[in-house]
């Protein structure tokens, strides 16, 4: 951690950490990492055996990929950290209670290969879990079903002793004591692994999957979000969901394009936990490995470089294909993921066709993407106001190819299907942009400001891109659209309404967005509420409402533009 960080870290409160104002400015200077240490302050980047090899693993696959890294060249772009997923070990501990490695598939050791690795400059990871037992059954490091001692400390200790300078603690098998939820054991699991590795005396970044045990669906449940809520306390990335679908060597050309979709699917709406030190891994990157065309592996790179994922390659390196290297070894699009600010990307409209995305960057920049989610080839047109740029020019650079280009207007161009375009901008002749985007909730559906139900009202819908669902967060606290304020207003219903002069601001124009997603109207200090979805399609829309704020309400958490 930088040594300015550090120093105003206790001087934050702790609702300093959690909430912010819709304020850019106020968002931008805030260090959001809840980790105590100075790790991952960007996303980690790396290989991981299981998305291609699974248990099939063994030390020469792990030195060949170790070794493909470093003559790809993608080694010294970032791609450090080599990590041997589950399936290294024997099914039993030794007489000591320690892990004991396979000699068959390791016949050199864990602290060989810790070794071997970090001669090529490379970091050393290694996969563990946080209960009884792995997913493949393998001795885990937590407490045996039906509860006594676990391993956290001594198996930190061990893998230290390796020199391990990450560990991936996967959470099958999870002994659930009696008297607590399923979310308060897995709390305190993390909570241990994550003190016994800071006891361990090695900084090594702990790769937590606790949010996976608690996915239901893209929104979620209210566990999920809790889960959420303490995950980056303990670890510095973790896992929110589904894997990744794998390679099958049986069937190798099968199509992996919808696995990718669904994980960016969930992933999109999280970037409120993001930040350094606090990563949202919505998984591996299969980019140049079968089962995804080139414009395939294009647009995984750049959705993952737009939400700021780790980028974990999990393919066989030396074959991958020459335009999936590209795309991840293009350092434009390495340096977007790797923005030293951390915020996460936003989705700015979504619909069946075409997906926009921007994430403000560390120098005032601002990235762009566009992805086509349809299978032709479209024209695309993004206006600079729709993007929160408005009153400005802006210099746009392709970080495909590098060419740069003066847009007074709009950037356009033209997409392959399932492709994804990507601009750097330097906006020009404006203040900072104001975040400007759908406010997606519940449902993973959008806040809609169409006159349907009345005049003023705000109702839940299919997120279309279009202009009533354009949202613009100002730093007066206000949430606008078409220039009016989002508003408390009658019988509990919000409205749209003539938004106040600042310094005579009506009551019930202000708003705070919490870290857990609520978006508190700030003069009742109730929060936004999603209405169920309706029960048929031609029912008419219910209208969103303010409430009593929950312990993390899934119809009262809110993804908003950056
Ligand atoms: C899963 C995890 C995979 C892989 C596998 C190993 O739970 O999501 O990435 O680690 O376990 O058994």
């Amino acid at each position: 951690m930088p040594p300015r960080l550090r120093a105003s870290l206790p001087c934050l409160t702790a609702a300093a950490l959690f909430a912010f104002a819709l304020s850019p400015a106020a968002v931008a200077a805030e260090p959001r990492a809840t980790s105590d240490t100075p790790l991952a302050l960007t996303p980690p980047m790396g290989w991981n055996n299981w998305a291609h090899y699974m248990c099939d693993i063994d030390e020469a696959k792990v030195v060949a990929n170790a070794d493909a890294l470093v003559s790809s060249g993608l080694a010294a772009k970032g791609y450090d950290t080599v990590t041997v997923d589950d399936c290294w070990m024997t099914k039993s501990r030794d007489a000591q209670g320690a892990l004991v490695v396979d000699t068959v598939k390791f016949p050199h050791g864990m602290a060989w290969l810790g070794d071997y690795l970090h001669d090529k400059g490379l970091k050393f990871g290694i996969y563990q879990d946080a209960g009884s037992l792995t997913c493949e059954k393998y001795p885990g490091s937590g407490a045996p079903q039906g509860g006594g001692a676990d391993h956290y400390a001594e198996d930190a200790r061990q893998f230290a002793s390796w020199n391990v300078d990450y560990v991936k603690m996967d959470g099958c098998n999870l002994w659930v004591p009696a008297g607590q939820t399923k979310e308060q054991a897995y709390r305190g699991a993390y909570n241990a692994v994550a003190k016994a590795l800071r006891e361990s005396g090695r900084d090594m970044v702990l790769s937590a999957s606790a949010p996976a045990y608690f996915q239901q669906g893209e929104w979620g449940g209210s566990d999920w979000h809790k889960v959420l809520g303490w995950v980056g306390e303990t670890g510095q990335l973790w896992r929110e969901g589904k894997d990744i679908k794998v390679y099958n060597p049986a069937t190798p050309a099968a199509s992996r394009w919808s696995s990718v979709l669904g994980n960016y699917g969930y992933n999109r709406w999280l970037g409120r936990y993001a930040g350094p030190g606090n990563w949202n891994d919505p998984d591996f990157l299969i980019a140049g490995a079968p089962g995804l065309t080139a414009a395939e592996s294009r647009s995984q790179v750049a959705l993952w470089a737009m939400m700021a994922s780790p980028f974990i390659l999990s393919s066989e390196v030396s074959e991958l294909t020459s335009q999936g290297l590209a795309a991840l070894g293009n350092t434009r699009m390495i340096e977007l993921d790797q923005d030293p600010m951390g915020r996460q990307g936003a989705v700015v409209s979504s619909n069946a066709t075409f997906e926009i995305l921007t994430r403000p960057l560390a120098n005032g920049d601002r990235a762009v993407a566009v992805l086509n989610r349809s299978a032709t080839t479209r024209d695309i047109r993004v206006p600079l106001d729709e993007i929160g740029l408005s009153d400005c020019t802006a210099d746009a650079q392709d970080l495909w190819n590098g060419s740069r280009r003066e847009v007074s207007d709009a950037l356009t161009g033209r997409l392959a299907g399932h492709d994804t375009a990507v601009w750097r901008l330097s906006p020009r002749g404006c203040a900072e942009a104001a975040p400007t985007g759908q406010v997606v909730g519940d449902g993973a559906r959008c806040a809609d400001g169409a006159n349907t139900t009345g005049l003023g009202a705000v109702v839940m819908a299919t997120c279309t891109g279009a202009p009533d669902q354009r949202w613009t967060l100002r730093d007066d606290a206000s949430l606008r659209l078409a220039g009016d304020c989002l508003s408390a207003g009658d019988d509990g219903l919000v409205e749209l309404a003539d938004c106040a002069p600042p310094r005579d601001r009506r009551p019930g124009q202000s708003w705070t967005h919490l870290r857990g997603g609520a978006l508190v109207e700030r003069e009742s200090g109730m929060c936004l509420t999603a209405p169920a979805a309706a029960a048929t399609p031609d029912a008419p829309a219910a209208r969103l409402r303010l409430t009593a704020c929950g312990d993390h309400r899934v119809d009262q958490a809110w993804a908003l533009p950056v």
